[in-house]
């Protein structure tokens, strides 16, 4: 049982990427591992250079076990390529690593992770980033966003310029991909893709740089 309300302790020491994986699955370190179906841990290979952190796992990404592998992730996938950045150089993750939902009908209703769910898991994020070490940090939406670079960090206003963090040589943050497919008309989507998509070339263009 880990019910300490943090997943500090099951962090292994040296930590690899599989290592972390494994350990992450039995992670209990809040209540959400009862609500998901398993821990939807990062992924990508330990070179990556960008390091993209989302919410939490959506229902897709629960019952694959796999982050961004439904509607928000092809948005991502969409917004990379548009981008002109790899996805092979990309590793994915979430904020936290369980899908935490409501039931309503048969639907199960994504709701957001409170503050004490974000601190419980964020031991493995920072797991993750001491191994992957990326040049370039993406917070994914508020959520994400807030918990990296503070509480007081306003997407709308600041997105997509760098900011100064020590998590990585260049942190920034940008729209969450559901934001754009949550657009009400067409018109309003192809806005919000050309916005994401301008904030991601800020990221090619920093690799290019050399980062
Ligand atoms: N939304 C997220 O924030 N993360 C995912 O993995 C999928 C959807
Ligand atoms: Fe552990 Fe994170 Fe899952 Fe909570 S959400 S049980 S801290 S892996």
């Amino acid at each position: 049982m880990q019910l300490d309300g943090s997943a500090a302790s099951l962090v292994p020491e040296r930590p690899t990427l599989p290592k972390l994986r494994e350990a992450a699955a039995g992670c209990q370190a809040c209540e959400l591992w009862k609500t998901g179906t398993q821990t939807v841990f990062g992924e990508g290979t330990r070179s990556a250079e960008i390091l993209f952190v989302g919410e939490q796992p959506g229902d897709k990404e629960d019952l694959a076990g796999k982050p961004f592998v439904g509607p928000a992730g092809r948005v991502l996938d969409d917004g990379l390529e548009a981008a002109g950045i790899d996805r092979k150089l990309a590793y994915v993750t979430n904020a936290v690593k369980h899908f935490k939902w409501q039931a309503r009908g048969k639907r199960r209703i994504h709701q957001k992770p409170n503050a004490a769910e974000l601190a419980a898991c964020r031991p493995w994020l920072d797991a993750e980033l001491a191994v992957v070490k990326p040049k370039v940090v993406v917070a994914l939406g508020a959520t994400a966003a807030q918990s990296l670079l503070g509480r007081g960090f306003r997407v709308t206003k600041e997105r997509g310029v760098p900011v100064e963090s020590d998590l990585a040589p260049n942190v920034l943050a940008t729209v969450h991909p559901s934001s754009i497919l949550r657009q009400e008309t067409d018109a309003d989507r192809a806005e919000a893709m050309r916005e994401f998509v301008a904030d991601l070339k800020v990221v090619a263009k920093l690799l290019r740089a050399g980062a």
